[in-house]
């Protein structure tokens, strides 16, 4: 057993952040599942949004976050992050965070403020199309050549570890976490008293993303299955325009495309988002979504385009690089022809029930970031919100968890038991599995769905559950299997959430309940394992 002040699972920002903070004060470890930049935030493309203009206020941030969480956000939640924001951003720059400026006309440099759907004004901080990029190299800097950080590549946590599972008499706490080396292929016990879950979200539960290959809901599973209440899983953003391609799957065109002007058309280069809100392509996401959904129904098109071609062509190899060469690479010229584009699973508006200081309701457990639900996104998270959330927020569970540390507690965690020491005998089980759960997630949990598919997703579930726990008591685990474990947990905790609100509202959008019920269900969804 190794001893930490602080277990940190997830190197994303928020994950980066408390770390940096939390190394100030004692040992931290680190735990990342594969590669220390592999995380949500390193693909994040549009940037993040804060008020940082004169033209701006936060008033008027706080309510197009609130118009665009459908009467579900805690406003509480939305005041705090938003007034936050700009101390949260002057540190990051501090730390070396570069974002875009421009000239001012006065021979002077302001910051270059992008657009994206749902917002009234321009306040998106960009670094050029690759901001959480940008963000992820300069935290990770520092990270590398602090001493008190032991950053652990290649580690995977398997389980929360709670005294009420060790059967101490005392309010349930977490304690320590195992965690799978995937060197050794051993299972180490970490103990601590404050375990930060930072571990991001649950994208690759679809079968079409734009979420990275390490976003399989791991902090939501461990975190449920330890205890803690979870709220809020029906609400899945589906971006809108991720690439439609043969070759790339889960690449992102950025939201800030059509902040720059592009507009949607569909296959016969018809635009069709002008009669569907006042704010056209720039609408809420939800809205857009479901107008492409709907559109690619009509017409039986596997794709609709996005086309940025009225703008000059050095305008958008500057502000795009990355969209631009990519496509290039793809054989697409974007500054010539329309992008074919389809909406992808982007964004776990729910997670680990949190208050604004990242306590979950398990003692000892903490979580921010996109696997948090503080309440800032309701039922429709705004774009951009999130990168703001999860550098705020780990400033803040940072100072309340500082201003309560103490000696840790004197307890011993026994080491981890395989059931068996077998490796898995047939691997093609786990991958079938795998790929199972993220189709039968697409068909029938998707951006429109009836109580009848979510029903028969629930059962299929059940019956992948029971198969997946034979495998994990009775082999030795590895992370393809720890995933999928997480996996099944966390499309179960979508489908029973969203079978559990009989209306629409935000993201979840029920051909059977097409209304918005606000006496029955102007509430947030609580799950707690029994
Ligand atoms: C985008 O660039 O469109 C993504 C921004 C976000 O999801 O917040």
């Amino acid at each position: 057993m190794r001893t930490f002040d602080f277990i940190v699972i997830g190197s994303g920002i928020a994950g980066l952040s408390f770390a940096l903070k939390a190394a100030e004060k004692g040992s931290v470890a680190l735990i990342t599942k594969r590669g220390r930049s592999e995380s949500s935030t390193a693909w994040a493309q549009g940037g993040v949004a804060c008020v940082m203009s004169g033209e701006d206020s936060f008033d008027l941030h706080i309510r197009d976050t609130i118009t665009a969480g459908a009467g579900l956000c805690n406003e509480q939640a939305v005041r705090t992050i938003v007034t936050e924001g700009p101390a949260a951003i002057s540190q990051l720059m501090a730390m070396g965070v570069n974002f875009d400026v421009r000239d001012n006309g006065n021979g002077a440099h302001e910051l270059d403020l992008g657009r994206e759907g749902g917002h009234s004004k321009r306040r998106i901080l960009h670094f050029q199309d690759a901001t959480g990029l940008e963000i992820e190299t300069r935290l990770l800097e520092r990270i590398a050549s602090h001493p008190a950080i032991e950053l652990m590549e290649n580690h995977m946590a398997v389980d929360c570890i709670t005294t009420g599972k060790l059967g101490y008499a005392m309010e349930n706490s977490c304690v320590g976490v195992y965690v799978l080396n995937e060197f050794s292929g051993d299972v180490e016990t970490l103990r601590s008293d404050v375990t930060v879950l930072a571990s991001g979200g649950c994208g690759k539960v679809y079968l079409y993303t734009t979420n990275p290959d390490v976003a399989t809901g791991d902090g939501v599973a461990m975190a449920w299955r330890a205890g803690a209440a979870v709220a809020n899983m029906e609400f899945i953003q589906f971006h809108p325009t991720c690439l439609y391609h043969t070759e790339i799957n889960s690449f992102l065109i950025s939201e800030a495309v059509r902040g720059e002007g592009g507009i949607l058309v569909n296959e016969r280069g018809r635009r069709f988002m002008e009669n569907q809100h006042p704010q056209k392509e720039l609408a809420p996401r939800d809205i857009v979504a479901r107008a492409i959904d709907a559109e690619m129904k009509r017409s039986g098109a596997k794709c609709v385009y996005l086309d940025i071609t009225s703008k000059p062509q050095e305008f958008i190899k500057s502000r795009f690089p990355t969209i631009y060469e990519t496509c290039l690479r793809a054989g697409l010229d974007i500054s010539r022809e329309p992008i074919p584009v389809v909406p992808a699973a982007h964004y776990q508006c729910g997670g680990v029930k949190t208050d604004l200081y990242g306590e979950t309701s398990l003692r000892g457990l903490h979580a921010i970031g996109e696997v948090a639900c503080t309440g800032l996104h309701g039922a429709n998270r705004l774009a951009s919100n999130s990168l703001l959330e999860g550098v705020v927020m780990a400033g803040r569970a940072f100072e309340k968890i500082r201003s309560q540390l103490r000696k840790p507690v004197d307890i011993s965690l026994p080491e981890w038991r395989s059931g068996s020491v077998q490796d898995v005998d047939e691997l093609v089980v786990i991958s079938h599995n795998w790929d199972e759960i993220r189709r039968l997630m697409w068909d029938y949990v998707g951006i429109v769905r009836t109580e009848k598919r979510l029903k028969r997703a629930a059962t299929r579930l059940r019956n992948l559950h029971t198969e997946v726990q034979e495998f994990y008591w009775n082999f030795k685990v590895t992370r393809d299997l720890l995933e999928l474990r997480n996996l099944v947990t966390v499309a179960s905790l979508v489908v029973d959430c969203a079978l559990s609100r009989k209306e629409s509202r935000g993201l979840h959008f029920t051909l059977d309940y097409p209304g918005t019920d606000d006496a029955r269900f102007l509430r947030d969804t609580i799950m707690r394992r029994i």
